[in-house]
């Protein structure tokens, strides 16, 4: 498919519908997703307390392409991508460990923590081994969380960072620690998983779990005086309560979006867990539990559940036209001792069963997607997030040419 084809597949899509099944199948749209959505947006690559010491690095991966997230000093992250300036070899070949130097595996050529060439052997005299070294791409910091974007020139961060500083201090997530990280496969088209976590119009009957303590579940649920008890409750705590949507065609720039929104669980439950109950120490500078929880969205494809407690971050990544994952990362203050203040099982049970669920109803989706007989469908009122998803999606890909910021 051409990309006048692509335009004007994009250009007859009905408004408020799900989309043609090309957009989920065709080879030639997931590269054009992959070139203009993935290549020039700010994505979730993990947590910094994931390489405390210097040296140590964990690959980020996305279609093709591999990055090392190192730490090359204490106060310095690099991305570096993970293809050697030899012949190309992937360098790092473990998802993660710890080196006083980079050392390619096929002809042994090392690069120095920032990705400097070091030592390359029988290269002959004359070889300068000064102008060489790993690509780099940009990385920014979110409170320890660290974004990286493919693009030479990237959208700014500062909107980003802060637009949501006030909203995410009281967490404070750079002090925080993984729990538990789990990386869940899904056989669809990455859209499909983003536009299931973008609409909880499936949560009730899909979510038991969730649906028990989760307004969202329940739209009636998200107005009126127990949601106003909890906003005043969390301002008391310490949380904002700002309401931020800046997400899709509302971004500041591409691939920078950025929301934050607190809202009411349902009455009895304090945060995501099995029974409602605790599961860590409150985080950061959270002075009590408000029975609320937050919706954070940083970039098109990584959100958070945010609690009192602990945080739930997801990232989508695309692996094949048909094949995708989501990426699951629980975090909880950084002195909180596994075993003796939270329980690893209980910390991850509602969001483990939660995403098992939801993989299974993405597949399906998918695979009703394949057939001959599917047609795009009306969405929901519970489903706007997903309408704004797919109105960006669908602009992104009507645009002809290089999409520049
Ligand atoms: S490809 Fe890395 S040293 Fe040859
Ligand atoms: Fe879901």
């Amino acid at each position: 498919m051409n990309e006048q084809d692509i335009i004007e597949l994009a250009t007859n899509q009905p408004e408020g519908f799900s989309m043609v099944q090309e957009f989920y199948r065709d080879p030639d749209i997931y590269q054009r997703d992959i070139e203009r959505i993935f290549m020039n947006s700010w994505l979730y690559a993990g947590h910094q307390s994931e390489i405390p010491q210097v040296g140590d690095w964990f690959l980020f991966e996305l279609a093709d392409e591999s990055v090392i997230i190192m730490r090359s000093t204490e106060d310095e992250i690099n991305a570096l991508i993970n293809v050697c300036r030899h012949r190309g070899s992937r360098i790092c070949v473990e998802n993660k460990g710890c080196s006083k130097i980079l050392v390619c595996p096929y002809h042994a050529w090392s690069y120095d923590l920032k990705g400097q060439l070091r030592g390359a052997a029988h290269m002959g005299e004359s070889f300068d081994k000064s102008g060489i070294s790993l690509k780099k791409i940009h990385v920014e910091l979110l409170a320890g969380l660290i974004f990286v974007n493919f693009a030479d020139r990237p959208s700014s961060f500062a909107p980003v960072r802060d637009g949501l500083a006030n909203c995410l201090s009281p967490y404070r997530l750079e002090n925080a620690k993984v729990a538990h990280r789990q990386t869940y496969p899904i056989e669809s088209n990455w859209k499909l998983a983003v536009e299931n976590y973008c609409e909880c119009y499936h949560c009730a009957p899909s979510h038991p779990e969730y649906a028990r303590g989760h307004s969202l579940a329940w739209p009636a649920q998200r107005t009126g005086q127990e949601h106003e008890d909890v906003l005043g409750r969390a301002q008391a705590c310490g949380l904002s309560t700002d309401f931020v949507n800046r997400t899709y065609l509302e971004a500041p720039g591409f691939g920078a979006d950025f929301a934050y929104e607190r809202y009411a669980l349902i009455r009895g439950h304090v945060t995501g867990s099995e029974d409602g109950k605790p599961v860590a120490p409150l985080l950061g500078d959270i002075r009590d539990y408000d029975g609320g929880a937050t919706d954070l969205q940083v970039g098109p494809v990584t959100y958070a559940l945010m609690y009192c407690d602990h945080v739930v971050m997801y990232r989508f990544t695309p692996l094949s036209v048909g094949q995708s994952e989501c990426d699951v990362t629980w975090l909880v203050n950084g002195d909180a001792q596994e075993g003796r203040v939270y329980d690893r099982d209980k910390l991850t049970w509602l969001w483990d069963v939660t995403t098992q669920a939801d993989q299974v109803i993405i597949e399906h989706n998918q695979q009703g997607v394949n057939s001959r007989f599917y047609r795009p469908g009306p969405l929901s009122t519970m489903e706007d997030f997903t309408r704004n998803f797919l109105s960006w999606y669908l602009d992104t890909m009507k645009k002809p040419g290089i999409l520049s910021n």
